[in-house]
């Protein structure tokens, strides 16, 4: 399957799942890395390695403006299921319902306990013993939609949100590369009966 990748900065889940794609049985392919900033460092990651990159800074655009510019990219590579993977900015509902349950974002919060940012400061503020991260369906409204895979993670006496950030995102380059191929499986299959 065509995957699109949508980041916004150091795309280190753009990354694993780029190393995941190279299994000889991985069921997707990473077809386009797509990013509202031409400075990602992520994008400099995926072009060294040969995949094609597209970006375009959103600053002075209006959001369903610049949604139509990336989803015209996105279908220009044949794109068949997007990937955010901290791709920063939300999403105009017309973007989201051209891709109807074809987008999936990674999340760090155990979903749909903190929605938004600042997850693992919330986490232990609120004396939790669990954190973790979540890949989920999305639709319009932010970090809301059907989960389809979750990781916890304790959280350790002595915590910052830095220690446990990394923790966790240890914990996301295994989860999202995964369940982006069980998406992706479950499409090539239903696609099969069908
Ligand atoms: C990750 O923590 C992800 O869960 C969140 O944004 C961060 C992106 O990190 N959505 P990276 O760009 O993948 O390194």
């Amino acid at each position: 399957l065509r995957v699109g990748v949508m980041i916004s900065g150091r795309g280190s889940n753009m990354a694993s799942i780029l190393a995941a794609a190279e299994a000889p049985d991985c069921p997707y392919e990473v077809v386009l890395v797509a990013s509202n900033n031409p400075d990602a460092a992520g994008l400099a990651f995926a072009d060294a390695r040969g995949v094609a990159i597209w970006a375009h800074d959103h600053r002075g655009m209006k959001r369903a403006e610049f949604d139509r510019l990336i989803d015209a990219a996105l279908r220009a590579a044949n794109v068949e299921m997007i990937a955010l993977a901290g791709y920063m900015r939300l999403l105009s509902s017309e973007f989201v319902e051209g891709w109807q349950g074809r987008i999936l974002n990674i999340h760090p919060s155990l979903l749909p306990k903190y929605k938004g940012l600042d997850t693992h400061a919330r986490a232990i503020e609120a004396g939790d013993a669990e954190a973790g991260c979540s890949v989920h369906v999305v639709t319009p409204e932010l970090d809301d939609g059907p989960v389809v895979a979750q990781v916890r993670v304790p959280i350790l006496a002595g915590d910052t949100p830095e220690t446990l950030a990394e923790r966790v995102l240890k914990e996301e380059h295994h989860l999202y590369p995964a369940a982006l191929a069980k998406c992706a499986a479950d499409v090539l299959k239903s696609r099969s009966l069908a």
